[in-house]
């Protein structure tokens, strides 16, 4: 009922879309950095390729199968392979995740409009590590700003969400996509001829367990979901759009590639340019926005640059915004409520919930419980506890619940050995890895 994408490669973009945003370019770097460097670096990518990518085919084969908004995708699974009930609670379980996270994700997002005209202004030229910082502490510390800017990012992308994604971000993001690789190449040109080079590289890439502490490996896991775009149901949702015809693997994994390489990439700017001017690699979530700054000061028209390479994070972060409420948006319209009004209350709820994460890094700043501000907490509980779980969730109904047969049917992966592998991964170790973690996590 909700229409079909074009074909595969615009399944491939919308989902990139989705997977490429601020986790990558902000998220990534800092917590990478908060917990010591290459030893996390390695768990991530081991948990992307053992957790991400087998839980994201077995989520996009959900979503193409039931065709339908993910709670009702569930619902709709669970009775037709005759599975436990729990498993319909999947879908409500990633409908409230999702208001969680575009909370706050709308606030971040908020940030990056702002240095959008901050660097317009021209007010890093030239810049060192103090004016960076002094710019970025100056930003968090005025939770009035910091609202408007939260809720001109909740208003654009209700509005791409209200004209349906596929006219309003189908042309945007294959336009945005290559531009933000082509300047993350530039960036990553510049960061090259920095004299702190090779020292971030190091960081990223040696192999170092004593800097790891012992919720790092929850943080790692939790983050290839929050980077897929997993276990919540918006590749779910996406999925439903999909194409019957295309093949799930080689989708799956180019969009997982895709992603991973922006991360990468990001890193290896930010870090070289925090040792080069003698910063701190776990300065926590205003890395990128106190480190880009001083590149862009460095460069020749760096202003300029800078201005549209925070263009593009906008970007980014909207067509992930955009996935992130989808899920809920499209329960609304099957229930027969309009999409505009539907946006519109999905978008409102968030909007409000988002002013505990604004007031997270002022007023409230000092009010800490559990694993933080309320802002700390939210992303704990969506990206370690919530996330995981969902993703345990799709890879045991999948890889056990699910009739064999309907499963090959929708995956098609010709090469028979490969098909056990799998699922193989997808019935032991994801869940098993994913149980592990959490349980770890919880202590
Ligand atoms: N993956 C996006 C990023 O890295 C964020 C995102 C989009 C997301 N959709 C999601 C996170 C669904 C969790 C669930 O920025």
């Amino acid at each position: 009922m909700h229409g079909v994408w074009g074909s595969r490669w615009t399944f491939i973009l919308a989902a990139t879309g989705s997977a490429v945003g601020l986790g990558n370019i902000w998220k990534f770097p800092y917590i990478t950095g908060e917990n010591g460097g290459g030893a996390f670096v390695l768990m991530y990518l081991a948990c992307i390729l053992l957790a991400g990518v087998p839980v994201m085919m077995a989520e996009v084969l959900l979503g193409r199968r039931g065709r339908m908004s993910p709670i009702h995708t569930m619902q709709h699974m669970t009775e037709e392979q005759g599975a436990p009930k729990a498993f319909a609670g999947l879908g409500w379980m990633g409908a409230v995740a999702g208001f969680f996270i575009l909370s706050f994700y709308s606030v971040i997002a908020g940030w990056t409009l702002a240095y959008v005209v901050k660097m317009a202004m021209g007010d890093f030229s030239g810049a060192g590590a103090e004016v960076a910082s002094a710019a970025f502490s100056d930003l968090l510390g005025s939770p009035w700003a910091l609202l408007g800017w939260h809720t001109l990012f909740m208003a654009m992308t209700g509005f791409v969400i209200a004209r349906g994604v596929k006219h309003g971000l189908e042309d945007s993001v294959r336009l945005m996509m290559p531009m933000l690789f082509v300047m993350l190449l530039v960036l990553l040109g510049y960061a090259l001829t920095t004299p702190g080079f090779a020292q971030g590289f190091d960081f990223m890439f040696s192999f170092d367990t004593s800097k790891l502490n012992s919720s790092s490996i929850v943080v790692a896991l939790g983050h290839s979901f929050f980077t897929l775009s997993l276990g919540m149901g918006a590749m779910m949702a996406y999925g439903a759009y999909m194409p019957g015809k295309a093949s799930l693997t080689k989708t799956v994994m180019t969009v997982a590639v895709l992603d991973t390489l922006v991360a990468l990439v990001a890193g290896l700017i930010i870090f070289p340019i925090v040792f080069s001017n003698g910063m701190e690699p776990a300065a926590g979530p205003g890395l990128m926005f106190q480190t880009l700054p001083i590149a862009f000061g460095a460069l020749p028209a760096g202003s300029l640059i800078g201005t549209v390479f925070f263009l593009l994070v906008v970007v980014a972060a909207w067509s992930s915004a955009i996935s992130i409420a989808e899920p809920a948006v499209a329960w609304c319209v099957e229930k027969g409520i309009s999409r505009g009004k539907a946006t519109f209350a999905v978008c409102a709820l968030a909007w409000l919930l988002g002013i505990g994460t604004v007031l997270s890094f002022n007023v409230m700043g000092d009010v800490k419980f559990l694993r933080g501000t309320f802002f700390d907490n939210l992303d704990f509980l969506t990206s370690n506890l919530m996330m995981p779980l969902g993703g345990v969730a799709i890879a045991l109904f999948v890889g056990w619940f699910m009739k064999r047969k309907d499963v090959a049917d929708e995956v098609r992966i010709k090469n028979k050995a490969l098909f056990n592998v799998w699922m193989f991964v997808l019935r032991f170790i994801s869940p098993l890895a994913i149980l592990y973690i959490f349980v770890k996590g919880l202590g």
